[in-house]
């Protein structure tokens, strides 16, 4: 595991990351897309997985769902489920809209307490932050995916800013490729791409850490 004290900077008055906190979240937000994904899917995303074979995919905290809506684009057969209604109620309709509605189930549910009843070939999520800590979640959502499929994860790196407030995201949000490769172990995970990236949405530069790994088939 890297040095990375994921306790520094925490705020639970106002980073609880429950359902009250999403909730809160998305109205502010009035219906809108995540400033994260800034109205189209995670660029990411796109660069990583465009090239995968499609089958099965979840995204877990998928939002307004712009990254579930390409994923159905480019052939993926997609869950996309998020703790807040009114994101996965903007979510659907942006997917109609797209005429992917039939690629998509939505599920509106907790991470921290729902299961699949199968595992998926593609296991995706951006920035979602919930009550467990962000390697605990990961861990999780690691064991949703098929043997021979794939895991991909982007978060925010350590001191980085978030699009919505451009101040940084608490410190027990935040992750590096070490802290997320270290969860992954050998022979059953093999890492294609552990990674930083600098990018900029609108006014705010994000530091971004991304990590795609395939589970042993
Ligand atoms: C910062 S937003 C990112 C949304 C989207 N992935 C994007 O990149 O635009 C985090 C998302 O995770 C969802 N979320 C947080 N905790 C969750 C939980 N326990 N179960 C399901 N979704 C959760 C929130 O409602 C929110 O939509």
């Amino acid at each position: 595991m890297a040095e990375h004290d994921h306790n520094q900077g925490i705020d639970n008055a106002t980073h609880s990351f429950d359902q009250g906190y999403w909730t809160e979240h998305w109205a502010t937000r009035r219906g809108g897309p995540d400033p994260e994904s800034a109205g189209g899917p995670n660029p990411h995303l796109v660069r990583e997985v465009q090239g995968l074979k499609p089958g099965t995919a979840l995204d877990a905290g998928c939002g307004a769902g712009a990254e579930v809506i390409w994923l159905a684009q480019q052939g993926w057969q997609v869950t996309g489920l998020d703790i807040s209604s009114e994101a996965l109620e903007v979510a659907a309709e942006r997917a109609a809209e797209a005429s992917v509605s039939s690629k998509i189930d939505w599920v509106e549910a907790d991470l921290t307490k729902w299961r699949p009843e199968e595992p998926f070939d593609l296991v995706v999520t951006h920035y979602a932050h919930a009550t467990l800590p962000q390697l605990g979640l990961y861990e999780r959502l690691s064991r949703w995916v098929a043997p021979g499929g794939t895991l991909f994860i982007v978060n925010h790196l350590p001191n980085s800013a978030t699009a919505h407030s451009g101040e940084h995201a608490p410190g027990h949000a935040t992750t590096t490729p070490d802290d997320v490769v270290a969860i992954l172990s050998e022979p059953e995970w093999t890492i294609d791409v552990a990674r930083a990236d600098v990018r900029d949405v609108g006014t705010v530069q994000l530091h971004d850490v991304i990590v795609r790994a395939r589970r042993s088939g």
